[in-house]
């Protein structure tokens, strides 16, 4: 199928590449000309596993632009995964899925094409994007739409760090339209999907077990909400998870094995357990706040989703009253933050806790030195309010001479660094695994006064 996608970020250029892999031809289109241009040439402008290689495997079937004249016609399919950053009230800012939605109503002219919305957009953004693009085609030929579009939503569920595993092996596809005809199209277009037909990539086999997959398809309001709904409920069992940490902490309990001892329960799972400095990145953040605000549009109040924003702030607080606790003063402090990125294997600084915690540090007078194997140009470029933070080339540079050093984002290398020698080169070894991804028994036997966020 011909296939337009618009916005190339994390999750557009994902499915696109993914698309164009599966043998649709599919077309890219950004306003910003330097992440074209990078395309073209066969570079990815994030950090995303094997998302290069699979550009470069599918690129035949690939093309960028930054003109919407040079891609909406024609396509039959037509992707809008533009960023839905949150605005000032909770709900999310819509100014790039307004523009996209006009943008494809200036030119659209297909005989029938679906506009599918894979962002993650508010409930009744699909009857909006359509009023959009029919207006849009009206104001422009003084007349309706002579061809027929309609919308879809798709929302989208891939993690950063795995997002080409997690689009071509998803847990399920959510279809939400309000004719059959719409959603035949989108079964069309993910059928090597949902019937997993495809020749995986030799470096991202089909994991064991993976069969079809499981396809939910509904109306336009219920595949908005689904959306939302679930980002809500991850992050709801991470604040959870930190809030028993926090009486855990103070009956004397070892949080990680009461994550272990409930989430061996099938019906709660371990996944999502983990006690730590709590979520950061691009969704959950704002995915919860958008809840809140549209549930209070509808006179209701999301008590439950807001205590998990409660909870999460308030583990990031943590942090610094960890540190105080055994530092006593951070003014003239050297403290170390290993990671930067709100997740491993990505650069995605967005709402990320390292962010917050250099901020925080700094405003209380203490030096700020920070590692992270892929964002750091990412974050010299996205946060020059933060250029007091001493950006190191490696842990070791990072650790040398502080009073302390915080795990922030527990990539796989920081686990397995020769800690011994690292102690003897700190002013005093103190480590706060924010994470719990460190091995204690030997952090204590290398020399470290270990602290986690519950002990
Ligand atoms: N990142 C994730 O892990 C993830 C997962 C699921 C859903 N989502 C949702 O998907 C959407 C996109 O997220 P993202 O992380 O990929 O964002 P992103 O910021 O990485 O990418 C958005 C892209 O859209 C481009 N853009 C802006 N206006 C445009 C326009 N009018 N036409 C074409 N392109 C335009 C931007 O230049 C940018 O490249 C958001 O709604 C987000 O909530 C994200």
């Amino acid at each position: 199928m011909n296939v337009t996608i618009l916005g190339t970020g994390y999750v557009g250029l994902t499915t696109g590449v993914c698309l164009a892999y599966l043998g649709h031809k599919v077309t890219c289109a950004d306003p910003v000309a330097s992440k074209i241009a990078m395309l073209e040439e066969g570079s990815v402008p994030f950090h995303e596993p094997y998302l290069a290689d699979l550009l470069a495997e599918a690129r035949c079937n690939l093309k960028f632009t930054t003109e919407y004249a040079h891609t909406i016609p024609g396509a039959q399919v037509i992707f809008i995964a533009v960023g839905t950053p949150p605005g000032p009230n909770g709900s999310p800012d819509l100014k790039y899925l307004q523009a996209a939605a006009r943008g494809i109503g200036e030119h659209i002219d297909a005989s029938f094409t679906v506009v599918v919305n894979k962002s993650t957009v508010p409930i009744g953004s699909g009857n909006w994007v359509g009023s959009l693009v029919r207006e849009t085609f009206e104001k422009r030929n003084g007349k309706k739409p002579r061809t027929t579009f309609a919308v879809a939503s798709n929302p989208e569920f891939l993690r950063e760090g795995s997002a080409i595993h997690d689009t071509l092996y998803p847990d399920r596809v959510v279809i939400g339209a309000d004719e059959e005809q719409t959603a035949e199209v989108l079964y069309t277009l993910y059928r090597p999907i949902l019937d997993q037909t495809f020749q995986p990539p030799t470096y991202l086999p089909r994991p064991e077990g993976v069969g079809a997959v499981p396809l939910i398809s509904t109306d336009l309001a219920s595949a908005e909400l689904i959306k939302y709904a679930a980002n809500a409920f991850l992050a709801l069992k991470i604040s959870y998870i930190n809030e028993i940490g926090l009486l855990s902490e103070r009956v004397g309990a070892d949080i990680s094995q009461i994550a272990k001892g409930i989430g061996l329960d099938a019906r709660i799972g371990t996944r999502f357990l983990q006690s730590g400095i709590g979520w950061g990145g691009s969704c959950f953040g704002k995915d919860t706040a958008a809840l809140v605000a549209t549930a209070r549009e509808y006179g209701l109040d999301m008590q439950i989703v807001q205590s998990a924003r409660d909870v999460n702030r308030r583990q990031r607080e943590r942090v610094i009253e960890k540190l105080l606790g055994e530092l006593r003063i951070l003014k003239g402090r050297t403290i170390g933050l290993l990671g930067l990125a709100f997740k491993p294997h990505t650069d995605d600084l967005r709402e990320a806790p390292a962010i917050d915690i250099a901020q925080k540090l700094l405003e209380r007078g203490a030096r700020v030195k920070a590692h992270d194997p892929v964002a750091m140009e990412s974050f010299k470029k996205h946060h020059p309010d933060l250029s007091d933070v001493n950006c190191c080339e490696n842990p070791e540079e990072v650790v040398r001479d502080c009073d302390a050093v915080v795990l922030v984002t527990e990539w796989p290398q920081y686990r397995d660094l020769d800690w011994e020698p690292l102690a003897k080169t700190m002013r005093t070894p103190v480590i706060l695994d924010g994470r719990l991804a460190l091995d204690r028994a030997r952090l204590s036997r290398a020399g470290f006064r270990y602290l986690g966020m519950t002990c």
